[in-house]
């Protein structure tokens, strides 16, 4: 087993090494079903990403994240698992996944797989095998289940919510058909909670790391990891339980002590990250300490509002939990289960949070300002110490769909709400990738993608945008060639510039990166040259310092001590030219 090697600080990170690749790396999420289509049946698959693997090393990504690609019944797009050791045939078979991850290595590209730990499929032989058995039997303990309360047994065994919406109970049949023991799901009723109390359920999962391992995958992402363990007496949360019977509980650190071991084991640097929806840094840092997790997503802030001092906030926050574990940080601004962030930046509550999205959804949205914000928002994350989560999309500036029609719509979380919560499928539309009209590429000419897409997303393909200067795909291979040659933005600490109201402005070595927040222009300082803006500055008279309009961002680079060796030209990236109809041109 090798010995963890703790890092010294969040920001100062060892040069690169293929053992920590995770410290700085920036990581594609990759949506199967809507990325792109090998065979034509309108469900993005594995031999579509391998075709497209050309453009993910033009864009400069470090890593692939895939969502689940296991057989499933896709009741909750693949995060309801049937089978870990293999690959949904609606995606590929698993040596076509042997071989994604063996060519995307061959380019300098890793790949991350998911695992969903909390539950599994009902169609999973376990869930099989449990309901085939009787009440106390073996095959039930890898679950929860549990008489009902009430008369007959007609009452849920406890007051706790499904995610989506609902109890989290559901009543299964005994064999005649008639009503029997009820089973936990804090999802849908068809991802039963697994009993972590069970060693057969311990044992099965490090088997299933060690499945992955073995194929070369360099990362594992940690579904709903801090829900798994739950207080054996399964009280109501009515009584207010404390600690929380379900969430953040104390020994579901035990289970990633030993999955760090298995991981540790690996060469060539295998990380696990945790997806923890917890408010508190430190209570998540807590998740990533030497013998844990290597890092986790920072969803805190994914639900910052475009604030100045609270995003500001949100980093030193960030950055003092994580450098108190020696874990480095990470940026994310959208993925799979949340609002894109072009339209939730174009909303007046740029924030994100599950329950305010089943309310805003049909608020007015004002997509320029949105894709102005996104823009700068992507030199803010790519600037920071750590880290980078980009969904795919979001370097193409795609908004969330908010017009599908409720019959087209899949998601539990829509379908349990009544259709009250649009749920999640409004940023999983396929994406476009080239052509006026849909399937835009993403599948064969004539084929229909199973989301429909935007007539309208014609200036948003890859195609519209590759190569045209100013474009967002431009503006993020832009940043990402400077962040990869810009030793400043791997190794330098923080420092904060300036405590101006509505301004972030911050140093790493000798690169600034300004981020104006506020309504108003302004100057960029002097003694700085300009690598990079979002939007064009303001150039004022000859003599005049230009200035930094709104919602704008720049990287500069500090002429006494430069960020950079030559003095590379400047890159303005522009607004897209075209904007789909119905767009409002950017007008300051
Ligand atoms: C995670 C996934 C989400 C899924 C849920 C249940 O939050 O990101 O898509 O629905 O877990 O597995
Ligand atoms: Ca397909």
């Amino acid at each position: 087993m090798a010995a963890t090697t703790p890092h010294s600080t969040v920001a100062v990170t060892s040069p690169s090494t293929a053992a920590q690749w995770w410290q700085n790396a920036l990581i594609y999420q990759i949506y199967l079903p809507s990325f792109a289509d090998g065979n034509g049946d309108g469900i993005g698959d594995l031999a579509g990403v391998r075709a497209r693997l050309p453009y993910l090393a033009s864009l400069g990504v470090d890593a692939l994240w895939f969502t689940p690609w296991y057989p499933s019944p896709m009741a909750d797009g693949g995060y309801d698992v049937a089978d870990y050791r293999d690959v949904d045939p609606v995606f590929g078979t698993l040596a076509e996944a042997e071989r994604l991850i063996a060519d995307a290595l061959e380019l300098g590209i890793r790949t991350i797989i998911d695992v969903i730990p909390n539950h599994v499929s009902s169609a999973h032989p376990w869930f099989r095998a449990a309901l085939a058995a009787p009440p106390g039997s073996a095959a039930r303990s890898r679950f929860h289940f549990r008489p009902g309360r009430g008369p007959d047994g007609r009452l849920p065994p406890n007051d706790w919510p499904s995610e989506f919406g609902g109890s989290a109970w559901s009543r299964s049949t005994g064999p005649a058909g008639a009503p029997a023991e009820w089973y936990l799901h804090l999802f849908s009723p068809e991802q039963p909670d697994l009993n972590w109390a069970s060693p057969a359920v311990r044992a099965e999962h490090e088997d299933v790391l060690r499945f992955w391992y073995d194929r070369g995958v360099a990362g594992i992402r940690v579904d709903s990891a801090s829900l798994l363990t739950k207080d054996p007496a399964l009280p109501d949360l009515a009584a207010s339980p404390d600690p929380h019977p379900y969430i953040d509980r104390e020994d579901v650190h035990d289970i990633y002590r030993s999955w760090r071991r298995i991981a540790d084991s690996y060469a060539g640097g295998r990380c696990l990250v945790g997806e923890l929806w917890l408010d508190d840094p430190e209570r998540l840092a807590r998740y990533l300490g030497a013998d844990e997790l290597h890092t986790a997503f920072n969803l805190a802030f994914l639900r910052s509002a475009w604030d100045a001092a609270g995003t500001r906030a949100c980093i030193d926050a960030t950055l003092a939990a994580h450098t108190a574990v020696g874990a480095p940080a990470t940026w994310v601004l959208c993925n799979h289960d949340v609002t894109r962030t072009v339209t939730r930046y174009g909303r007046t509550d740029t924030s994100f949070s599950f329950a305010a999205k089943a309310q805003v959804h049909a608020a007015p949205v004002d997509l320029a300002l949105g894709t102005r914000r996104a823009r700068a928002a992507a030199l803010l994350t790519l600037a920071l110490p750590g880290s980078v989560y980009l969904y795919q999309g979001e370097e193409l500036g795609l908004p969330e769909v908010e017009d599908l029609h409720p019959a087209r719509r899949r998601d539990p979380m829509h379908i349990r709400s009544g259709g009250t919560d649009p749920g999640r499928d409004g940023c999983r539309v396929p994406l476009p990738w080239s052509g006026a009209a849909p399937p835009f590429g993403f599948t064969r000419q004539g084929a229909e993608p199973w989301l429909p897409q935007p007539p309208g997303w014609g200036a948003l393909t890859i195609e519209a945008q590759d190569g045209v200067p100013g474009s967002m795909l431009e503006l993020y291979r832009a940043a990402l060639r400077l962040r990869r040659s810009l030793p400043a933005l791997r190794d330098a600490a923080l420092e904060w510039l300036s405590d101006d109201a509505g301004v972030l402005s911050f140093a790493r070595g000798g690169l600034r990166c300004m981020v104006n927040m506020s309504s108003r222009s302004l100057p960029v300082p002097a003694g700085y040259e300009v690598l990079l803006t979002s939007h064009a500055l303001d150039r004022g008279r000859p003599g005049e310092l230009p200035r930094l309009p709104p919602d704008t961002a720049a990287w500069l680079s500090d002429t006494r001590r430069p960020a950079i060796a030559s003095s590379a030209a400047p890159t303005v990236a522009r607004p897209p030219a075209v904007l789909p109809p119905g767009w409002r041109t950017p007008d300051s």
